[in-house]
């Protein structure tokens, strides 16, 4: 008699709580420069930057993603130059998109790119009023838990844009005051971790604003990044599980990274720093697009 029976009923709920690979969207660099300046890290770089040397880098980033995620691809526009900066597409969340309404006119011109992406995608796409500014997963970022969106207040988001997101997702907003030009959006400055703890530069943030952040985490949950790491930006880092992936960084900061357990992934990404973007910047976190399920 056999021992071995499969028994379905029993496998089921295994099977339902099988980890997805997270999705990451990517826009190629074949188009990208440095073509106007909307950012200080951009003054004195229009047009210094390799489109040779972008791509390399970026393909080096995309190798690495691509070991703990699935790359969905966007393809560049004319016009566009910003476009490889996923991350300020907007927010998604439950196949929910919040499309980013850009602050500046330069990057306007990405949102219909963005949106149609979305929507043959599969994603459900909702505008995000002009009047109030919203750069997407650049300025907003979940907790661990998912329970709370962190949201960037400043040069490019405004504040007003912060209560509609409470009616797209049960979260709490903790609406988080950028103070430095040089950290223009939330995600330059500040990356919940999946261990539970935060990398944040916290010079970059207002007096209540650190409270807040200090009220959220533990002094244990939190690691405090050094100017010269957060001008490496360190803070904008693409995390999956224990992998962390991100411009280069004091061997201080990896070994703190290291002893918590992470696996650290430095990618040189100067070209893209030249823009005012690196690791995290150049990825927009997806759920499974719905033409996958
Ligand atoms: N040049 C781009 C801009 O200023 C860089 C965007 C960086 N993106 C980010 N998620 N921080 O808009």
């Amino acid at each position: 008699m056999s021992t071995h029976t499969l028994d379905l009923a029993a496998t089921q709920p295994f099977l339902s709580v099988l980890p997805t690979r997270q999705v990451f969207l990517m826009c190629p660099p074949t188009l990208y420069d440095v073509n106007y300046v909307i950012n200080p890290w951009m003054a004195g770089n229009v047009h210094a930057s390799s489109r040779e040397r972008a791509a390399e880098q970026w393909h080096h980033l995309y190798q690495a993603v691509s070991s703990i995620a699935d790359v969905q691809l966007v393809e560049p526009q004319p016009g566009s130059p910003d476009m490889v900066f996923t991350a300020n597409a907007g927010l998604e969340r439950n196949g929910i998109v919040a499309l980013s309404s850009f602050f500046h006119p330069e990057r306007q011109g990405e949102e219909p790119h963005f949106r149609s992406w979305f929507q043959r995608a599969g994603y459900t796409v909702v505008d995000t009023p002009r009047s109030t500014p919203f750069e997407g997963e650049g300025d907003a970022l979940f907790s661990t838990d998912g329970s709370t969106l962190f949201v960037g207040e400043g040069p490019r988001t405004a504040h007003s844009s912060h209560h509609a997101l409470t009616t797209l997702w049960p979260v709490q907003v903790i609406s988080l005051h950028l103070i430095d030009p040089r950290f223009y959006h939330l995600d330059t400055c500040f990356a919940p971790l999946t261990d539970g703890s935060v990398l944040y530069f916290p010079e970059a943030f207002s007096a209540e604003s650190r409270a807040a952040i200090e009220a959220f985490y533990t002094p244990d949950q939190r690691i405090i990044v050094t100017e010269e790491d957060a001008t490496r930006f360190a803070c904008n880092a693409v995390n999956v599980d224990r992998t962390i992936i991100l411009n280069n960084i004091t061997p201080s900061l990896r070994t703190q990274l290291e002893s918590r357990g992470f696996h650290v992934i430095e990618v040189t990404l100067s070209e893209f720093l030249k823009a005012g973007g690196a690791a995290k910047c150049l990825v927009m976190k997806l759920s499974t697009p719905a033409h996958l399920q």
